[in-house]
């Protein structure tokens, strides 16, 4: 699988829980210089115990003042990053019969304003890392739903589509400077977010295998990090049948009203 054989300066959105706790573990045994973020501090505190080339900023990355703050520490500390890993996230569902802007509202601010004040905030580091001849990289988490629209995941999809193509946008024009873009799309991870799904999650990987396949197509430089492929390979495939397949697909996996009813 191959790794960096410097240390690499990285900046982790989303470390204290699932996929970003796995990736948190996994760069600070690998000696990485790794500056930890999310919302709660006292975890943050616990995951770094005992690693000194890791450093904890907590923020709530909704706050574009707070993520703006974050990013001038880490440019007095580190003086730039080689790596921006956007992996905060959350997830709501929606039910349409109580169709809910506030509840959309809550899964679109962190997953696309947040990364996206995230992405403001590295920029000038990764820059900052180019002009000291290093190589940078922004990557950011988005879904296998990305690729597919999902009855329910109105809200949830929807951020993560956008960040796909804000994404990918980005790199075009980010090219001419020569700074990376990766974006991830993993299929189903086993983690506090999937814990409260109540529906069926096919070829569901553990959080060991999702920071394995993230950190070899970081390393690799990919710029469409997905799995686990035989997954996310059929959720590609479905995203560019004509539409009316794609609905004839979709449409099976939405809920009988009836049965939600008398669950
Ligand atoms: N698990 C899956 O099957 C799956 C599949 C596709 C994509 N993803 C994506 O992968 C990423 C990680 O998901 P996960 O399954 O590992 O979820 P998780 O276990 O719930 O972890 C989410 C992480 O994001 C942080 N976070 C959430 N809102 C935040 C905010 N407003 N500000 C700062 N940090 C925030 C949480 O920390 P605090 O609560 O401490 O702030 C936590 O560290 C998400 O972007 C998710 O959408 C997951």
């Amino acid at each position: 699988m191959g790794t960096w054989n410097t240390p690499q300066r990285i900046w982790l959105t989303g470390a204290t829980s699932g996929i970003g706790k796995a990736l948190a573990q996994r760069l600070m045994a690998e000696g990485h210089r790794v500056v930890l973020s999310a919302r709660r501090q006292d975890k943050l505190a616990a995951l770094c115990k005992g690693f000194d080339n890791a450093a904890v900023l907590p923020l709530d990355i909704s706050d574009r003042d707070a993520v703006q703050a974050a990013g001038k520490r880490i440019e007095a500390e580190l003086g730039g990053l080689d790596l921006a890993l956007f992996n905060a996230g959350t997830c709501e569902y929606l039910d349409v019969r109580a169709f809910d802007v506030a509840l959309v509202e809550r899964v679109l601010t962190p997953n696309l304003n947040g990364t996206l004040y995230c992405v403001e905030a590295a920029l000038p580091l990764l820059r900052a890392a180019r002009r000291e001849g290093r190589p940078a990289r922004l990557a950011v988490t988005s879904s296998a739903s990305a690729y597919m629209a999902l009855p329910r995941a109105e809200a949830y999809g929807a951020s993560k589509a956008a960040v796909s193509y804000f994404m990918e946008a980005l790199r075009l024009d980010l090219s001419p400077e020569t700074i990376g873009v990766s974006v991830i799309h993993p299929g189903f991870v086993d983690t506090p977010l999937t814990a409260q799904n109540d529906f069926p999650m096919p070829m569901q990987v553990s959080v060991d295998q999702a920071a394995d396949a993230i950190l070899k197509g970081l390393y690799h430089g990919r710029k469409d990090i997905h799995f686990p492929k035989r997954f996310t390979l059929i959720v590609k495939l479905l995203g560019i049948l004509p539409p009316a397949l794609r609905f004839a697909v979709g449409r099976r996996l939405v809920r009988d009203p009836q049965q939600e009813d008398a669950a």
